[in-house]
């Protein structure tokens, strides 16, 4: 199903062609417009912090400026009180600390959760005597997955067969197209895409280390034409595509809507499945059914 937001249906009739009020309104600099009629993610604005530190940083700098109080507050018990130290009550107390400074920091909720829970987690687990190559391999399964998460602010979570289908209804069929998907994750949209589109290309750029060896492997059992590269899509010409497809977040969608603006060309397509880019209307909103996210698409 398609949303119509004013010149959806211009867009979905001529996809080479930039919807008029797009082209009318071009500013004097030659970019395009900021629209202002747009609504944005739900309480994601409200939450963004004064502070330009990533939120994992931030969320480690506070752990260790309560773990430091709690260190202290340990020193005075055993040392001048003499008591016996209670480590479940000094867990609770390193996590309380944390929380606290997170809010006034104003992290977001999750955030504030994850910071009491920590050290909890971190006194229970020790308890447990798990051998030291369990937590390796956690960790590094965790690296190979989410990478550089901390600081892109964008967490590995693959779209479905859904997402790809409404996908592939929306791509221009009247020639070959070039298309990437940013953040391609495991490739499964780039490889349902080229199954069925074997004129075009189909490109996918993951920063992840794991995610993307999954997607060359699978490309290469299925004989596919779909091509995945290990590189940061921020290092991508986006000019080079008729389309570009995200699933990022809400932190990424500024940067993406700036790198789209300058370097997309006339006729190509942007299009992003659940995040919108605050304060810039877009062409059409595909969505399967009420209450599943939708894709956002803006042509250019
Ligand atoms: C939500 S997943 C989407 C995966 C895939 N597009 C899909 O639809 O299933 C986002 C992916 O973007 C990747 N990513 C985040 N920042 C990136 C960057 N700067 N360059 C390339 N990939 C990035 C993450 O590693 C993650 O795999």
């Amino acid at each position: 199903m398609v949303r119509a937001t004013g010149p959806a249906q211009t867009a979905r009739s001529s996809l080479t062609e930039a919807p008029r009020h797009f082209r009318s309104s071009r500013n004097a600099a030659g970019l395009l417009p900021i629209m202002t009629s747009s609504s944005t993610v739900p309480g994601y604005e409200a939450d963004i912090p004064r502070h330009d530190i990533k939120p994992a940083t931030l969320a480690l700098v506070l752990q260790g400026v309560a773990f430091a109080a709690t260190f202290a507050a340990w020193l005075l018990l055993t040392h001048i009180f003499l008591l016996e130290p209670n480590f479940l009550a000094l867990a609770l107390f390193q996590g309380a600390i944390a929380m606290l400074l997170s809010g006034i920091f104003r992290m977001a909720v999750w955030w504030r959760f994850i910071q009491l829970i920590f050290p909890l987690a971190v006194f229970w687990t020790h308890g447990l005597s798990i051998p030291s190559w369990v937590y390796l391999s956690g960790f590094m399964l965790t690296v190979g997955l989410f990478w550089t998460t901390f600081r892109t602010q964008v967490p590995f979570y693959p779209s479905h067969e859904g997402v790809w289908r409404q996908v592939a209804q929306y791509l221009p069929r009247d020639r070959k197209i070039r298309m990437i998907d940013i953040g391609s994750g495991l490739g499964d949209l780039l490889l349902y895409l080229a199954d069925r589109r074997p004129d075009s290309c189909f490109v996918g750029a993951e920063i992840a280390p794991l995610p993307w060896l999954v997607s060359r492997v699978h490309a290469y059992l299925r004989k596919s034409n779909a091509r995945f590269y290990l590189r940061n899509y921020g290092k991508m010409d986006f000019a080079g595509f008729d389309v570009v497809f995200a699933y990022l977040s809400p932190a990424a969608m500024p940067a993406v809507w700036e790198k789209a603006r300058r370097e997309m060309l006339p006729g190509s397509i942007l299009m992003s499945y659940e995040f919108e880019v605050a304060g810039n209307r877009p062409t059409a909103i595909l969505q399967q059914e009420q209450g599943t996210p939708p894709i956002y698409v803006w042509h250019f």
